[in-house]
């Protein structure tokens, strides 16, 4: 990628040289249920290293680490303690740095995330303004009020909790994350010594947790009741503690820092992503067209479902987001917040566009096969669209969402949050499965910490290695054509005629995608060679529910 390829118009930004993040196929570790080295049930970072193999096979660009620090996990890390040092049930900072070196041995860089809305509520400084009480400059690093406002938690329930001395604090999320005083230089100061931390330790990026929360609306207005959204219903109306001006200073005020670690330094840029849900184009351009967040979530193919017509909408609203500002916004089909692919495709689409209360709690026919068959096509659509690419852990062995767990093994604050009126989000964070026909399936020597389905030993990566069909090979051969070709990666696209209920592009030079949504096989389009099909084809027709990658 050169300055050139910028819309024009659209600034240069001072990382674009070098910005391999526009290419990236990224892969999102969780780390909690990626490999387990220790064999308590619970990955952990040496885990990561013993299973490097696996990713560089598979041949991502860079993975994702979802937090690993000190946490209490009232919401799985997310909830941090200590923003500079591993959680013992993880491993230890060497443990991190030997990753980050036998990770960059293949290739492979490392981002981290950094949760900066929110704190555990076991962190140092909210315990010290806890026994400081009110008044007092410890918490005036927080928000704390005598009265609380009619915010409502991402999470479901009251954004405020009270102390025994009869204040509230803020938090977006569970009580267990109180929110930051942004507005307060303790904290900024702070949370430039955190990056500075992992920078020094060779991270390539950072992942932005709810990144568009951060400062909240001087005053604390009441919201608009009604008007609040949350993981349930991403892309809702502006609300006072999203999107606020300051958040552009912060983020360039950022950029400085991480650039200050590379350029001179002759090392690659550093990555920011952000996680922001936009609804609206115009809430994601500022960002973009500023200079301060490398690339922000794609997230909108996530809740679309399987229609062409759908797909193509979201695919343009991003794409020329992307071009008319210049800035990346990688795609994303499943993380660890939404209920995997596999199941979303695999249920009557009605229910994605408009969820019953029987699916928030997983109680619904799911067509696993029919999901499965999707979620590969959907993989083909994934990494060759223009711009770079997540790819959650797991769903390179096609798993489906956990429908069937316990309620007394759940562990998502959102569970008890929504009074167990949404499932939460457990079952797309179940322990990998490795090898061998039962639970564990090679992940560590017992019991898991979530519990693993008992019909998964033929989604083991086990199984999967040696099977050209399989899931896990389809995203091998998949990556390694991506790396080849000169059209894929980052560019543009030309929508080609199709039938309807089919999605075809072009891109430069000589690729075409077609993705069958439709329920009758449809011709292939104009083609030299089949480079890649997400199942059989039936002589030169595209069966339904099928992607090929043609030349
Ligand atoms: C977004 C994270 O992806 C999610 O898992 C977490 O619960 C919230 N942010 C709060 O940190």
């Amino acid at each position: 990628m050169s300055a050139d390829d910028h819309s024009p118009g659209s600034p240069a930004r001072p990382y674009d040289q070098g910005a391999w993040w526009r290419d990236a196929v990224v892969y999102q570790v969780y780390p909690r249920s990626f490999a387990d080295a220790n064999g308590d049930g619970e990955g952990d970072l040496p885990g990561v290293l013993a299973r490097l193999g696996h990713l560089a096979d598979l041949g991502v660009d860079a993975i994702w680490l979802s937090p690993f620090y000190p946490s209490p996990l009232a919401d799985g890390g997310y909830d941090v303690a200590d923003y500079c040092d591993v959680d013992p049930r993880y491993g230890t900072l060497a443990d991190f740095d030997a990753l980050v070196a036998a990770a960059a041995a293949k290739n492979i860089k490392v981002i981290v995330d950094i949760v900066p809305n929110h704190c555990s509520a076991e962190h140092p400084w909210f315990r010290a303004a806890l026994a400081a009480g009110p008044g007092s400059p410890e918490r005036e690093r927080f928000v704390f009020r005598d009265e609380p406002n009619n915010w409502q938690s991402v999470f479901g329930g009251p954004a405020w909790t009270q102390v025994p001395d009869e204040q509230w604090y803020l938090h977006l999320f569970d009580s267990g994350q109180p929110d930051w005083n942004w507005r307060h230089p303790d904290v900024v100061a702070m949370f430039e010594r955190v990056l500075r931390f992992w920078l020094d330790r060779g991270v390539a990026g950072f992942r932005i947790d709810v990144a568009n929360m951060l400062f909240k609306q001087e005053g604390l207005p009441d919201v608009v009741p009604g008007s609040q959204g949350g993981p349930l219903s991403p892309g809702h109306a502006a609300v006072p503690y999203e999107h606020q001006p300051e958040l552009l200073d912060l983020y360039r005020s950022w950029r400085k820092i991480l650039d200050s670690y590379s350029g001179d330094r002759g090392a690659a840029p550093v990555c920011t992503v952000a996680e922001m849900w936009f609804g609206h184009p115009d809430q994601a351009r500022p960002y973009l067209k500023g200079d301060g967040l490398a690339q922000l979530f794609g997230f909108g193919l996530m809740p679309t479902p399987w229609s062409a017509e759908e797909f193509r909408t979201v695919i343009d609203t991003s794409h020329r987001l992307a071009r008319e500002t210049g800035g990346s916004i990688p795609w994303v089909l499943g993380n660890h917040d939404v209920p995997r692919m596999v199941t979303r495709f695999g249920v009557d689409q009605d229910l994605v566009r408009a969820p019953t209360p029987e699916v928030l709690l997983g109680r619904m026919d799911v067509d696993a096969e029919l999901g499965a068959r999707r979620a590969r096509a959907a993989a083909l659509l994934l990494l060759a669209l223009p711009g770079g690419a997540y790819i959650y852990q797991g769903d390179e062995l096609g798993l489906p969402e956990h429908l069937a767990i316990p309620d007394e093994a759940r562990q998502d604050p959102m569970f008890e949050r929504t009074l167990r009126t949404f499932m939460g989000r457990d079952g797309c964070r179940v322990p990998l499965p490795w090898s061998g026909a039962t639970p564990p399936y090679g992940f560590g020597a017992g019991r898991t910490w979530l519990p693993q389905p008992e019909d998964w030993a033929a989604l083991t990566v086990a199984a999967q290695r040696d099977d050209p069909g399989s899931t896990l090979n389809l995203y091998r051969t998949a990556l390694a054509i991506r790396r080849e070709h000169p059209a894929l990666g980052d560019g543009d696209l030309t929508w080609l005629d199709a039938p309807a209920g089919v999605l075809a592009l072009a891109r430069d030079p000589g690729f075409t995608l077609m993705v069958n949504f439709g329920a009758e096989p449809v011709p292939l389009a104009w083609h030299h060679d089949v480079l890649l099909a997400s199942g059989p084809l039936d002589g030169d027709l595209l069966p339904p529910d099928t992607g090929v990658w043609l030349s």
